[in-house]
């Protein structure tokens, strides 16, 4: 099969002076200064409920953005229904029609839609444009243009035919409908659990998180521009538990695919076990769920990486990547470098509101996820096991910011070390020189998650040493660089224990989830 080569879309700069900076900027104003009303998608129909929502920025939280509205039970009913009715034509077209639709997407995000998709993630998410272009334009790109090339892949994948009898493999969506919930930190995640299971013929009931559905509403406009088909993607907002109830429900359920937090996957996941007798199939399972992912130093790394390492992984996107790293594990010998560096990195952030494109950080979500992590500060501020060496303010009056924050933890297995906080606080904790490998052991110990990690060490026995060690304890091992930032077709992402099922979105491996294959053995 020849589908266009996939490339990894090229970053904008947004410099002073560039097209791109001037444009998204004009975007984001006018958005700022209008309001939305954002409906249901339910078979290309919108759909206003009038039990409505407000939407705020988190770093202008008394500003309204607009409202949408919320499901009722009959809506989600609908969108089932809608759904599986959708699935006789679509999961029949030929895959080209499908490929097209989904290669359109990427190349309207790719241009007439960059700045709103972007200027909606800055404003609604409250990333910087640096951050929003990385993930809603070119991640959200790369997608949809690898899931094309990935699913070519899967195709051309076929038995032996040697002996006679002709033996294929056909690769067909799951019998029933498929369910995306999908999270706030990522725009580029919220359309791709929807897109890449309907890429392979499925059709989706899609929850976006209550944080996100601002530029969720881009990304549905971004789908119908692009041809997919009425009742393909049907779209949902409201009360978590009655929607996934009443999805769950359903004996067509015939999959999930969800990005969100930990216990919520488990909750999930027992309640498809209570109704396993109901369903017409087994249901397929599959999340990404939370991390407490961590840096190691070897005395013999290079100080300054390992200080960029943890400023780069820990701050960037305000910590709130399920990939960033919240916890570092620094040999004696380096610890006042290491300090340093960060202190200096961390003196040089700019905090504030994203349309000033010089603030590095910006807020945090919303009011919950603040209030938690003030609470984990002033804890640290309190305990006698734990010191805040840099940071550690914090003020809601406008916006949910927090300072970048490191804590040093005199006991490696101080709360913070263990628990997933989701914002820019990383903990540290300086080890022995000399207990270099038992600390490996605590590394691989001290959390249920196992996400991502990285090692620093320009020892490669060392680098080998740790990379066995941990191997189990990070789905995404870098080596000498952060622990965030997996680009699509170069780095599978996943992770495994209770960080998810390890179902590595960009690559095949995720795409093959998303179908029901059939054995067809011809003799002639
Ligand atoms: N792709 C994101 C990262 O690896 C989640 O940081």
């Amino acid at each position: 099969f020849q589908v266009p080569t996939a490339i990894n879309e090229p970053v904008k700069s947004y410099a002073p002076g560039t097209p791109e900076r001037e444009e998204v900027l004009v975007v984001y104003k006018q958005m700022y200064n209008s309001k939305i009303d954002v409906p249901l998608y339910i078979n290309g129909e919108e759909i206003r409920t009038g039990d409505t929502a407000t939407m705020a920025p988190p770093h202008d939280h008394k500003h309204i953005l607009g409202t949408y509205h919320k499901a009722e039970k009959q809506h989600i009913q609908q969108a089932i229904d809608t759904a599986i009715e959708a699935r006789k034509q679509w999961a029949d077209l030929a895959w080209e029609q499908r490929a097209a639709v989904f290669l359109r997407a990427a190349e309207l995000i790719a241009g007439p839609y960059r700045a709103k998709i972007n200027a909606a993630t800055m404003l609604a998410q409250s990333k910087n444009i640096f951050q929003a272009e990385i993930d809603a334009a070119c991640e959200f790109i790369d997608f949809l243009r690898f899931n094309v090339e990935f699913m070519t892949q899967i195709y051309e994948d076929q038995p032996d035919s040697t002996s006679g009898a002709w033996n294929r493999l056909e690769y067909r969506p799951l019998e029933g409908f498929v369910y995306a919930i999908t999270p706030f930190n990522f725009t580029a995640i919220s359309g791709n659990l929807p897109a890449s299971a309907a890429l392979m013929g499925n059709t989706v009931v899609w929850k976006p998180s209550d944080s996100q559905i601002y530029s969720a509403k881009v990304i549905v406009d971004i789908f119908k521009e692009a041809g997919v088909p009425d009742g393909v993607i049907n779209v949902v907002y409201g009360d978590p538990v009655m929607i996934t109830d009443t999805v769950l429900a359903s004996p067509d359920f015939a999959g999930i695919h969800f990005t969100g937090s930990t216990h919520v996957f488990k909750d999930i996941w027992a309640k498809i076990g209570t109704n396993i007798h109901n369903y017409k199939t087994y249901p397929r399972i599959v999340g990404e769920t939370g991390g407490k992912d961590f840096i190691v130093a070897h005395p013999s790394a290079n100080a300054k990486q390992v200080a960029t390492g943890i400023s780069r992984g820990a701050f960037e996107f305000q910590g709130q990547k399920c990939s960033a790293a919240s916890r570092a594990y620094i040999p004696k010998s380096m610890w006042a470098d290491v300090e340093k560096f960060v202190k200096e990195d961390i003196k040089s952030f700019k905090m504030g509101s994203p349309e000033d494109m010089g603030n590095f950080i910006t807020a945090v979500i919303h009011e919950g996820s603040f209030d938690k992590l003030a609470k984990y500060i002033d804890q640290a501020k309190n305990d006698a096991d734990a010191e805040i060496i840099a940071g550690g303010s914090y003020d809601k009056s406008k916006g949910y910011f927090i300072e970048p924050t490191v804590i040093l933890a005199k006991d490696p297995k101080y709360t913070t070390m263990c628990t997933e906080l989701f914002g820019p606080v990383i903990t540290i904790y300086v080890y022995d020189d000399k207990d270099w490998s038992t600390m490996l052991e605590l590394v691989d110990g001290t959390s249920e998650y196992a996400l991502t990690g990285a090692i620093f060490s320009t020892d490669r026995y060392a680098a080998a040493e740790a990379t066995k060690a941990l191997q189990n304890c990070a789905g995404n091992f870098y080596i000498n660089d952060k622990p965030t930032g997996a680009v699509v077709g170069q780095q599978p992402f996943g992770g495994a224990r209770a960080s998810g099922t390890n179902d590595k979105a960009g690559s095949y491996l995720n795409l093959l989830r998303w179908v029901s294959p059939r054995t067809i053995k011809e003799t002639f």
